[in-house]
């Protein structure tokens, strides 16, 4: 008989935790198409920041890709690198830095561009500038996950000509997706950008590449990005896959602190929260694998799970378990270290609004603001 409460006895709950052969053994796969295929494989911090093992990644990836100015900053003091850095739009009084902290900057816009780069270029000359474009095409069903849905504010939708001091593009329109939708993207990509390409020195095609799954076909994954670079032998090809690297590496452990009775079935009281620690589950919504139960409500041992914040909704279920759950038992819920550990503590690691006071007499006083340290010591 499984007892839940036996599973990790001599983890603290509740806790996050990677385990670092799972790591690795993603990492070899993605390191091995890097190889295989002549092309770059960097690390996309936005799914992953746990700089603590920035350092096994680097044995195997290429680098890191950054989502703002705080995340630039980890990849270099972490990595030891700059960053390819992307996001919808950069803060004026943040491009120095982030000039500094980078190798490339891809802009959202060609205002942005104009904008900024003449200005970045003169704190390092050394930058390689680059556009996000939308290829108007993917795959992917839920909205707030579709970088390519007709109202998208991600990429320029068409571009005549390369602007001067542009040398790349950057497309993203895949999440979780395997080689045969890359393979569809791309056409739709060509179809709208191929003119371009011969005047650029790389392409980066993005995320959302899920090379590490048991279905994925590395081996035609291989075989497009060899024809890919067998069309335009010039062009630098980078992935930066996020998920990917991290995919099913580790779990979240939690403990049951009470089991209450409801009008409709019994519930767990956890000692985690949903919308604290998991908000991805509300917001696609999805129900996430729990060890030694199953969704649904077959069984004898049926139980909704809930958090421990004041939200009603903060709870998922009906879950079905092999035993009778006790006060003192661990729930493990699965996968939760990509997309997972980020979301919980600063997202892409976007600036974190300031703490202000209007008082009676209409003055404005910060009370806090929040920095880099901030947003690394979040994470580990
Ligand atoms: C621009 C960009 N690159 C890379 C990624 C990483 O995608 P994934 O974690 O699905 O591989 C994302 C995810 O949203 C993204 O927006």
């Amino acid at each position: 008989m499984i007892k839940q409460k036996y599973y990790y006895p001599n983890i603290p709950s509740p806790a996050y935790v990677l385990e670092e052969q799972k790591i690795r053994s993603n990492l070899e796969k993605l390191k091995y198409v890097r190889e295989k295929a002549g092309i770059e494989i960097i690390l996309a911090l936005k799914a992953f920041s746990m700089w603590s093992v920035f350092p096994i990644v680097r044995e195997y990836l290429d680098g890191a890709t950054a989502s703002s100015l705080f995340e630039a900053k980890t990849i270099f003091d972490e990595m030891g690198e700059k960053a390819h850095t992307y996001a919808p739009g950069y803060r004026e009084d943040e491009i120095d830095e982030l000039a500094r902290m980078s190798q490339t900057i891809i802009f959202n816009s060609l205002d942005q561009y104009y904008r900024f780069g003449k200005k970045m270029k003169t704190v390092n000359s050394q930058l390689a500038f680059g556009i996000r474009v939308n290829p108007g095409y993917s795959e992917i069903e839920t909205d707030l996950y579709n970088p390519a849905s007709p109202g998208s504010r991600l990429g320029i939708r068409s571009l005549e000509n390369v602007p001067d001091g542009i040398n790349g593009l950057h497309f993203h329109a895949l999440c979780e997706n395997n080689s045969y939708t890359l393979s569809r993207v791309l056409d739709a990509f060509e179809e709208r950008f191929g003119h371009l390409l011969d005047q650029l020195d790389w392409l980066n095609m993005g995320g959302g590449h899920l090379i590490t799954s048991s279905g994925y076909e590395i081996e035609h994954l291989i075989q497009l990005l060899l024809s890919l670079k067998r069309r335009y032998s010039h062009l630098k090809i980078i992935m930066e896959p996020g998920s990917a690297i991290a995919w099913q590496t580790g779990f979240l452990k939690s403990t049951v602190m009470d089991v209450i009775d409801t009008p409709m079935r019994k519930c767990l009281i956890l000692d985690i929260s949903f919308t604290a620690h998991m908000p991805d589950c509300l917001e696609m919504p999805y129900n996430p694998e729990v060890r030694g139960a199953k969704y649904g409500t077959e069984g004898n041992h049926v139980y909704q799970l809930g958090g421990t914040s004041c939200l009603a909704g903060d709870q998922l279920g009906p879950y079905s378990f092999e035993n009778e759950v006790k006060v003192g038992d661990e729930v493990i819920f699965e996968d939760m270290i990509h997309y997972t550990m980020v979301k919980t503590t600063m997202f892409n690691g976007v600036r974190h609004p300031d703490i202000g006071i209007i008082n009676g007499r209409g003055e404005y006083r910060v009370q806090r603001s929040f920095t880099y340290e901030d947003f690394k010591s979040r994470l580990s």
